[in-house]
């Protein structure tokens, strides 16, 4: 595997800079809506076209929803579901998270943590949506009870008709986008995790709490991780223009070719597992860093190469969805499927609870890696 050669990837952002407006940030979720979208021009395009007719739907409805999308919808729709969060759209930023507790060493026990408050999950959380989403956009828009017998407890179908009039078609249209953007959350450590220690008894929301020096956009942990470690923190205008377009292909398969990864991690449909595999990179995020403190670079070096991998894992992911999704029906997609709606009626959710981090040790985290 090659080296990360970082200085590229920066004077790309850096001349980038240069040409572009600033608007605002989600560079990362365009990114990885790019590798996916690359990913099915070659080896489904089939699936693209029919997602680009989906998106259309809402486009032609609601053109002020849409005003950031033109020549490449698929992409410019990623960012979405955050642009709408304060202007009306915070109905769904609980969507964007699920914040399982890990507890650092001067946490000896649960007793010294709000108990209440680490018992009080939130059933409405991204590991919940993502199968939900994908389980109603894959069954028939004409009956879309069918395939999934309990659509009538899809609380995520529920919840986006009840926004878009009960219009189907307009309402899978805005889930598409949301389905789209989720990929990326699921895939950032700090988007599945809270730590718990002396300082923050009742969590600190996935870095949210954890201050550090404003650089490149960020003065907290969580936005960080965001930009994958300052990486890919810039604000690139929308719609995308020609060089913008040009620059995210660039990246993307700079991306692509230097994070090899198995066909058997991209095909894997178990959203739990996505879940848990952010969730034991989290604690890392942490390792060796103090509130206030300019992060240094052993730091950055150190957690890049392992961010970057999921940024690729979350847009390879995203491409086998969108197959499974839009390809012709088949027994293989709906036994998946079928898997992907069992984890949420048995509840199946990660555990909460303090042996669950010693079980974690570094070199499990390492294992996650491919080196
Ligand atoms: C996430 O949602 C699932 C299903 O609704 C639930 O079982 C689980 O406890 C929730 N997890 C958290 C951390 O909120
Ligand atoms: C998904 O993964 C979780 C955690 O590893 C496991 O408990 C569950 O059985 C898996 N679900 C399916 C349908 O394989």
């Amino acid at each position: 595997m090659r080296i990360i050669s970082r200085p590229d990837v920066l004077m790309l952002s850096f001349l980038s800079i240069i040409s572009f407006a600033s608007c605002f940030k989600g560079e990362v979720h365009l990114l990885i809506a790019r590798i996916a979208f690359d990913k099915l021009s070659v080896d489904n395009p089939q699936s693209i076209e029919k997602a680009e007719q989906l998106l259309q739907t809402l486009t032609k409805s609601y053109p002020s929803l849409t005003e950031k999308e033109k020549n490449h919808p698929f992409v410019e729709c990623a960012t979405l579901a955050d642009d709408i969060k304060y202007k009306g759209g915070s109905w769904q930023s609980d969507w964007h998270f699920t914040d399982i507790p890990w507890f650092e060493k001067d946490m000896q026990s649960t007793k010294d943590s709000n108990h209440q408050d680490i018992s009080k999950s939130n059933p409405e959380n991204l590991t919940a949506v993502v199968p939900l989403m994908v389980s109603w956009l894959s069954s028939n828009p004409q009956s879309p009870k069918s395939p999934q017998k309990h659509s009538d407890e899809n609380f995520v179908r529920e919840k986006i008709l009840s926004k878009f009039h009960n219009d189907e078609q307009i309402s899978r249209s805005f889930g598409l986008r949301l389905l789209i953007h989720y990929f990326g959350d699921i895939h950032q450590p700090l988007h599945c995790s809270s730590r718990y220690d002396k300082t923050h008894p009742n969590g600190d929301r996935g870095g949210n709490m954890f201050e550090v020096p404003y650089h490149y956009g960020s003065n907290d942990l969580h936005g960080v991780w965001d930009s994958v470690l300052y990486e890919f923190y810039e604000s690139i205008k929308l719609p995308l223009a020609d060089d913008s377009w040009k620059h995210l292909g660039d990246i993307s398969q700079q991306l692509i070719q230097r994070q090899q990864i198995e066909d058997k991690d991209v095909k894997n449909l178990n959203v739990t597992q996505w879940t848990m595999e952010s969730y034991k990179l989290a604690p890392r995020a942490y390792d060796g860093i103090i509130p206030d403190q300019k992060l240094d670079e052993k730091y950055i070096q150190e957690n890049l190469k392992m961010l970057e991998r999921q940024l690729v894992l979350a847009g390879l992911r995203l491409a086998h969805i969108l197959d499974v999704i839009f390809k012709e029906q088949s027994r293989e997609q709906l036994t998946l499927l079928q898997q992907m709606r069992d984890f949420v009626e048995q509840k199946d959710g990660p555990k909460h609870h303090t042996d669950e981090i010693k079980m974690i040790s570094l070199n499990e985290m390492e294992n996650l890696l491919i080196q």
